[in-house]
């Protein structure tokens, strides 16, 4: 085995697109991927300080989609321009935007999946960011990518994860197994 040091190496890493209003109802969004579930109705993202963060100090509600192949491009472009001094961001990404119908932020409408959420906790804030613990309000989803079943079928969504070694963005394929059930094989 070779050894590396300590880095950020979880993998793998998801590409999580937060959607936020400003004061003034201005839409914007920025790309996290340190991020992840934190209790079946809560998620957690650890921020910086961006123009996500100033836009939740006064609003506290946001939206978290989940990019794709499809809005890969615009997905890592809101990774790298700041809502700060790149004031023509979302027409850059070229979104389609809607208000959320639970929560007072925008929807992105070419992404499959949202989740509408309510900031419930800033852990460690400082000006340097902090770890954001939030309600899931809801969760919408395109009834084109909408399973047999009537629930969201995210092997049609064509997922992207973020390489933190490479920093390269991979594609999710297909499913290979059932959870909680192939495990049973070895019982
Ligand atoms: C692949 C990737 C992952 C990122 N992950 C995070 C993250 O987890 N947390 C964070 O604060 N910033 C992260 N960023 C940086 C922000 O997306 C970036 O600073 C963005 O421009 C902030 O936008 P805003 O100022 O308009 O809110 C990431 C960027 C990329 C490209």
């Amino acid at each position: 085995m070779k050894s590396f040091k300590s880095t950020a190496w979880l993998l793998p890493q998801p590409v999580l697109i937060i959607g936020t209003y400003d004061k003034e109802g201005k839409p914007n969004a920025m790309n996290a991927a340190w991020g992840g579930q934190w209790d079946m109705h809560e998620i957690m993202i650890s921020l910086g300080s961006h123009q996500t963060t100033d836009n939740l100090a006064v609003n506290p509600e946001f939206t978290v989609t989940f990019a794709t192949a499809d809005t890969l491009v615009a997905s890592d472009y809101v990774g790298i321009a700041s809502g700060r001094n790149t004031p023509d961001n979302m027409q850059k990404a070229g979104w389609t935007i809607e208000k959320a119908p639970n929560v007072n932020a925008p929807v992105f409408k070419e992404f499959p999946m949202t989740l509408e959420c309510r900031v419930k906790q800033k852990i460690d804030e400082s000006e340097t960011g902090y770890f954001l613990v939030a309600e899931i309000v809801n969760i919408l989803c395109d009834e084109n990518y909408l399973a047999e079943d009537g629930k969201p079928d995210v092997e049609k969504m064509k997922l992207i994860t973020f390489d933190p070694v490479h920093h390269t963005y991979i594609q999710l394929g297909k499913s290979i197994g059932n959870a909680f059930a192939d495990g049973k094989q070895l019982k």
